[in-house]
């Protein structure tokens, strides 16, 4: 049996009968120097003690081995070791079976208790990926959130971001060794707290305040959120895509001939957890659209610098890796991508095309006699100063076509 026991700050005092006698049973314990230093040496005296090693996955994967005869090894891990702890780790390479979690209090719980915030008004933002962008979906008035660090820079970090955007007068509390005997909370500003690093374990709380642009995460952001050549899905039609694409966590979407990124960027922030992949020939749009992944906070999206369908081999090696929803906003010479797409989606999964062209349209046409689906035609005008009057500028009409596979 593996069973993942998580243990706080507060170390061996604070772990519950349960978790005890699992760390009195194991033949082998395993977690950082800093859990393993938390179980006195007189507990569990008899078990054999490994550090992670630097590729933490190593040990994971071989885990099973060293359960198997009837072994139990028991894993440390920080606090709920399901908050993106090492029990998430463990679960999402080894499957649940023969797997047990005793989760201790998470630092997020904590650090909720100390600010008397109700955890259900607070955002959990995981920066351990060391990515501190990724707090910018957050920056709305009035949100609270407390985002998982990657070390002392945390803070500083969280806090430029915060400023850059316009949300330097954000209430920023930083909360350090929570449930240690070393905890401390320093109350800041987002401005105010500068370039400081804070202790190695450390929480970021952020109130946000502050006179930034006000990006929502339903889809439909303004063009000029994103930096672009033209070559974007404009706002409007932007919006009934994501909606016909349905946006659903955990779910992968590919952007085909993704041009700013702006599709797949507006899914990643409509849904936590969902990934997706832009795939993009031009090497100057690639780079411009991971650029826009990190300005808008979803550093996860992946660019893969390729010509579509050719690119699509590199991006399956497995079921998961099936596209859940494929958007084609690049425009249609044949039929020929459009049936390698339809090809690739997982049953359920949803394909939307958008043409602006006759020649694309009559694709369109051909596929919805052969297939099916919805074909919409999008003309959006808007109203702009004509001479000392208002007149309606009409964009180009876009035809879409949607379908839901089975
Ligand atoms: C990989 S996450 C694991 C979170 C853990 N599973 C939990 O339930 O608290 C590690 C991050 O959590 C935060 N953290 C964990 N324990 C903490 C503590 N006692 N005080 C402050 N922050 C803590 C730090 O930001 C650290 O970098």
């Amino acid at each position: 049996m593996i069973t993942v026991v998580g243990i706080g700050a507060d170390g061996w005092p604070s772990l519950s009968a349960e978790a005890r006698a699992a760390v009195a049973q194991a033949d082998l314990l395993v977690g950082g120097e800093r859990q393993l230093d938390l179980v006195p040496p007189d507990e569990a005296s008899a078990a054999e003690r490994r550090a992670w090693p630097k590729r933490l996955t190593e040990l994971v994967d071989e885990l099973p081995a060293l359960a198997a005869d009837g072994r139990e090894v028991v894993v440390l891990a920080s606090g709920d070791p399901l908050l993106h702890g090492v029990g998430t780790t463990i679960l999402q390479r080894l499957g649940d079976d023969g797997v047990r979690v005793i989760p201790a209090v998470s630092s997020f719980a904590l650090a909720c208790a100390r600010l008397r915030w109700p955890a259900s008004s607070v955002e959990l933002v995981s920066a351990t990926s060391r990515i501190a962008e990724i707090v910018v979906p957050a920056l709305q008035p009035g949100r609270r959130a407390v985002v998982l660090g990657f070390g002392p820079t945390t803070a500083a970090r969280v806090a430029r971001v915060a400023r850059e955007r316009g949300f330097g007068a954000s209430r920023l509390v930083v909360l350090e060794e929570l449930g240690g005997a070393t905890e401390r909370i320093v109350e800041s500003t987002a401005q105010e707290w500068g370039e400081r690093e804070a202790a190695a374990l450390h929480l970021v709380a952020l109130e946000v305040r502050g006179d930034g642009p006000l990006l929502g995460r339903a889809p439909g952001l303004p063009d000029d959120a994103f930096e672009h050549d033209g070559q974007i899905t404009k706002r409007d039609v932007r919006a009934v895509t994501l909606a016909a694409l349905v946006p659903v966590p955990g779910q992968l979407l590919w952007d085909v001939g993704a041009g700013s990124g702006s599709v797949a960027i507006e899914w990643l922030r409509a849904a936590p957890g969902a990934r997706a992949v832009a795939i993009e020939r031009n090497q100057a749009r690639a780079e411009r659209i991971a650029r826009n992944a990190l300005t808008l906070g979803v550093p996860r999206l992946r660019v893969v610098h390729g010509a579509a369908p050719d690119a699509f081999d590199e991006l399956v090696d497995g079921p998961d890796e099936r596209p859940d929803a494929i958007f084609l906003g690049g425009g249609l010479r044949g039929s020929g991508l459009l049936t390698r797409c339809l090809g690739q989606l997982k049953p359920g999964g949803r394909l939307v095309a958008n043409v602006v062209t006759v020649e694309g349209e009559r694709v369109l046409a051909d596929a919805r006699a052969e297939h099916g689906g919805r074909l919409t035609r999008l003309a959006v005008a808007h109203a702009e100063p004509l001479g000392g009057f208002t007149g309606w500028r009409p964009a180009m009409t876009v035809t879409q076509w949607e379908l839901r596979v089975r």
